[in-house]
This record gives C-alpha cells, structure tokens and sequence, in this order.
C-alpha cells in the first residue's frame, strides 16, 4: 500500500458527505413546489453528487479506498430537508441566508503543504463550486423571502382596510 497521504482523511470526508448531500438535495427538489428552487436544487445536487464521486475515484487513484463513516453524513441535513418546514425556512436553517462571506471550512483546506497538484486542482475546483453554490442558495433565499415579505404587507394592508 502507498504511503498514507495526509490529506486522505479529508478527501475521504468529502467524499462520503458530498455524496449524501447529493442525495438530500435531490429529494428537495422533488419536494418543493417552486420550479426556480426544484431548478436550482437539481443543479446543486448533481454538483455534490458529482463531487461525492470524483473524491471517491481520487482516493482509489491514490490506493485507498472509501471510508463509510459510523454517522451518516448527511443525517442533519436530511433532517431539515424533510421537515416540515418552508423552503425559507430550510434555507435558513442550513444557513443559506447569509451568503459565502467572511471565512468558511475551506479557508483552512489548502494549508496542507503536501498536497499533490491533481488533487489540488480538484480541491480548488471544488471548493470554488461549494462558494458559488452558496451565493446562488443565497439569491433563492432572498427572491423567496422578498416574496413571502410581500405577500404579509398585502395581508396586512388588506386587514387595515377592513376589506
Ligand atoms: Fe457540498
């Protein structure tokens, strides 16, 4: 067996929570009722399943094999995405609001010095990715919350009239 990169134990997290993050996403967005979101969630789902494989074949190129951890990954996630909460509120919950600023996990990812550039190049690749999948979430969460906004001011001013 190669010798044991340090990174493995990251690439091998990655793989098995983009996987289920995939899965979670995917049934979202079969379950919500807006077609702009369900089109987004598609998109954001086949990126996490597509980076749930491509860490999964980068740790067998590197001579290891998958990981499965004892807690599902994606249990937290799964949790909020068959609640019975809003589609605003999901997001919210999964901190969807805010937007990719300030640090996040993946600050840290390429502190590593020994990190060889193939895997590099994917650990750029998708870590650009998660961002960008974070302000598109973002932009839903605000057309969704504008629109929620609006229809409570329209109730309001209805109620106010006495109509
Ligand atoms: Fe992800």
């Amino acid at each position: 067996m190669p010798a044991k990169p340090s990174y493995l134990g990251l690439l091998n997290a990655i793989a098995v929570a983009e996987t289920a993050a995939g899965v979670a996403l995917g049934e979202w967005a079969e379950m919500t009722t807006d077609k702009r979101l369900a089109k987004t969630l598609r998109m954001v789902a086949m990126r996490e399943a597509e980076h749930g494989l491509a860490f999964a074949k980068r740790v067998m190129e590197l001579g290891f094999e998958v990981r499965e951890p004892e807690h599902d990954p994606g249990a937290s996630l799964s949790k909020v995405v068959h609640s019975n909460r809003s589609d605003v509120s999901k997001l919210r919950a999964l901190s969807f609001h805010k937007g990719p600023g300030g640090t996040d996990v993946f600050d840290s990812m390429f502190m590593d010095k020994t990190i060889d550039p193939v895997t590099g190049g994917l650990l750029g690749r998708y870590i650009a990715e998660e961002r960008d999948t974070g302000w598109k979430l973002k932009a839903e969460y605000d057309r969704l919350h504008a629109r929620d906004q609006a229809k409570k001011q329209r109730a309001a001013a209805k109620a106010a009239s006495g109509s």
